[in-house]
């Protein structure tokens, strides 16, 4: 083969270019329409017929091209975005490079015709394979209509890449819908066989839009979030934790109207969340952001789905920020309706089993309770500490109920709440834990016995280390000769001591969690866990009512400390669907 170094013609030149432009159906589609909004479509409609790679067709009512620019318009570097370098930091258009058309007219037959709106007649040129025909005149109404066939005809390997038609006709369906989230204000159609696949008629802002596509169910269960400072401002809607996803698909980024692949702002929403999410987990998002354009560089990717932003040091933290604050801000107000007992319908009352401890919950005496003084069994099952705002004497009970030994459910005015009971009490000693090792007087309760704990010679090391936060979160311990431990009193609100096994299963915990994390965080995070009511225990329906007020009383009652759920709303209107009623 003769190696000397020589120009590509200027077809195969256009076809490596496209190469980088055209990827797949949807990539066309996305040229079209972006071309269609900076032409100021008011409505777009794109149509399909079978396997997108044979036919595709965007059709849009914006300004048009005059039929002396036609054959321009499909040229490479011809644009009217763009004059000069400097035009480049201040991009006010979706395009800019003069390359959409000419790239898909190299991989593709493409028919583009138009007519301007001061103009009579229409105009269409036919482009194949690089090769651009002749203008000829057509009657049309106002507005641009391209038509795609034979995608990647001449280019076979690409075609091979190519996934399912149902893929690409989702991913296709997906931008179309990301585009009419980032311009509420134009109208978007998707056709299939003649058939309307959606319409989205226009909307006035992006929750009218976020309602249409998403639907208004879920919406609802996500909060909104509307920020407007000085050089930014960033709207849209962010998911419960509670409905968090393995996969980061559910997200959409918006950056001035444009959709964008953004680990910036992928990063940004998982920190508002931190821990009230698992790892691995992503929430929900729609974030449309809007920036000055000299602050969004979106000359990185020939497909420009990537963007950098220039402030991206300042913005970071200021962002995650600001999300942060509204995701914490964002606390469910569930009104218990604070029914009385009695009014827990009966089948749930007979079909409750017997508390499995035999010993009364509460201290009798009202000296005790006020010492938080407990018996030392070994099976006792100890109580949750009254708050101090409930009025002891006449509490009123919500109408609670315990599933399994396992959840507790609530009425709620919506629909139904379910909790869990152990990473709900997780939460609460969690929380109080760190209270407590930040500077909160500890809170004990003694022991009736005080009780000597062997240790193995590591649980002693563990315990010598951590024995003065052990101490701020409440326990009162004395060591007593070798490796053996006297324990006097236990952190309040610790549901079981197992007979000091709890102390062992405590200080394991601490040395298994990764040397990395603060040492109050580890013994915060060990106490809680195993402090915490288990699944099995059977509740009654004080310490339900206990349980709960303190949930909701802690900072971030939806997550336990290793960011699982704590709690499930279930709506009523997804009830009401799910059985067929029109609610
Ligand atoms: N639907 C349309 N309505 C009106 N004018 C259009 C339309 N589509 C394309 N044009 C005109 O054709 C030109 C070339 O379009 P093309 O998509 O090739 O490049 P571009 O949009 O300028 O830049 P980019 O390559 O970044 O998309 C545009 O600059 C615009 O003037
Ligand atoms: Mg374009």
């Amino acid at each position: 083969m003769d190696s000397s170094i020589r120009v590509l013609p200027d077809a195969l030149v256009g076809r490596i270019a496209a190469g980088e432009v055209v990827e797949r159906p949807a990539s066309v589609i996305k040229e079209l329409v972006e071309n269609s909004l900076d032409a100021g479509a008011a409505h777009i409609e794109v149509s399909l017929d079978g396997e997108p790679q044979q036919f595709m067709q965007v059709a849009d009512d914006g300004k048009g091209i005059s039929a002396e620019e036609l054959t321009l318009a499909v040229q490479r570097h011809a644009t009217s975005k763009i004059q000069e370098s400097d035009d480049l930091t201040q991009i006010h258009t979706l395009g800019f490079r003069g390359e959409g058309l000419a790239a898909i007219g190299a991989v593709a037959r493409l028919r583009l015709s138009s007519r301007p709106l001061d103009s009579e007649m229409g105009a269409s040129v036919f482009v194949e394979d690089g090769r651009i025909g002749a203008v000829e005149p057509i009657a049309r109404a106002h507005g641009t209509t391209v038509e795609i066939r034979d995608l990647f005809f001449s280019t076979p390997a690409r075609r091979r890449y190519l996934k399912s038609q149902t893929a690409e006709v989702r991913a296709i369906s997906q931008l179309l819908q990301a585009y009419a989230l980032g311009n509420p204000g134009v109208g978007f159609s998707l056709m299939q066989r003649s058939k309307q696949a959606f319409h989205f008629p226009a909307a006035p802002d992006l929750a009218s839009r976020a309602a249409q596509i998403l639907g208004a169910k879920r919406l609802d269960r996500m909060f909104p979030v509307e920020i407007e400072e000085a050089d930014l401002a960033l709207e849209g809607f962010l998911g419960a934790p509670e409905d968090s996803r393995a996969r980061s698909g559910h997200q959409i980024f918006l950056v001035n109207g444009r959709w964008v692949t953004s680990p910036l702002l992928r990063q940004v929403v998982r920190q508002a969340y931190s821990d009230l999410i698992p790892p691995g987990r992503h929430p929900e998002a729609l974030l449309s952001l809007r920036l000055p354009p000299e602050d969004v560089d979106v000359n990185v990717h020939p497909t420009k789905k990537e963007i950098r932003l220039r402030r991206e040091r300042e913005l970071y933290p200021r962002l995650t920020e600001l999300l942060r604050r509204r995701v914490e801000g964002h606390f469910p107000s569930f009104q218990l309706s604070g029914q009385p007992e009695e009014s827990l319908p009966d089948v749930l009352e007979e079909g409750r089993p017997e508390s499995q401890t035999s010993l009364p919950l509460y201290p009798t005496s009202p000296k005790a309770e006020a010492e938080g003084w407990v018996s030392d069994q070994s099976s006792v099952v100890l109580p949750f500490p009254k708050t101090e705002t409930k009025d002891s004497a006449e509490p009123t009970l919500a109408n609670l109920w315990q599933l399994h030994e396992t959840y507790i459910c609530a009425r709620v005015k919506q629909g139904l709440l379910i909790i869990d009971q152990h990473a709900a009490h997780e939460r609460v000693l969690y929380e109080q834990a760190l209270k407590r090792l930040q500077g909160d007087p500890p809170l004990s309760q003694e022991l009736l016995f005080p009780l000597v704990v062997e240790l193995t010679p590591d649980e002693f090391a563990v315990l010598l280390d951590s024995l003065s936060l052990l101490e701020k979160v409440g326990f009162h311990l004395e060591t007593f000769g070798g490796t053996s431990v006297l324990v006097h009193a236990i952190p309040a609100g610790v549901r079981e001591w197992k007979h000091g096994a709890l102390l062992k299963d405590i200080l394991d915990h601490i040395s298994d969690l990764p040397s990395e994390m603060e040492n109050h965080e580890r013994v915060a995070r060990s106490v809680a866990c195993h402090g915490a009511v288990k699944a099995g225990q059977t509740l009654g329906n004080v310490e339900m009512n206990e349980l709960v007020d303190q949930l909701f009383a802690t900072e971030k009652p939806q997550g336990d400390p290793h960011g699982r759920p704590v709690f499930l709303r279930i709506e009523l209107n997804e009830l009401h669907r799910r059985f067929g009623r029109s609610s």
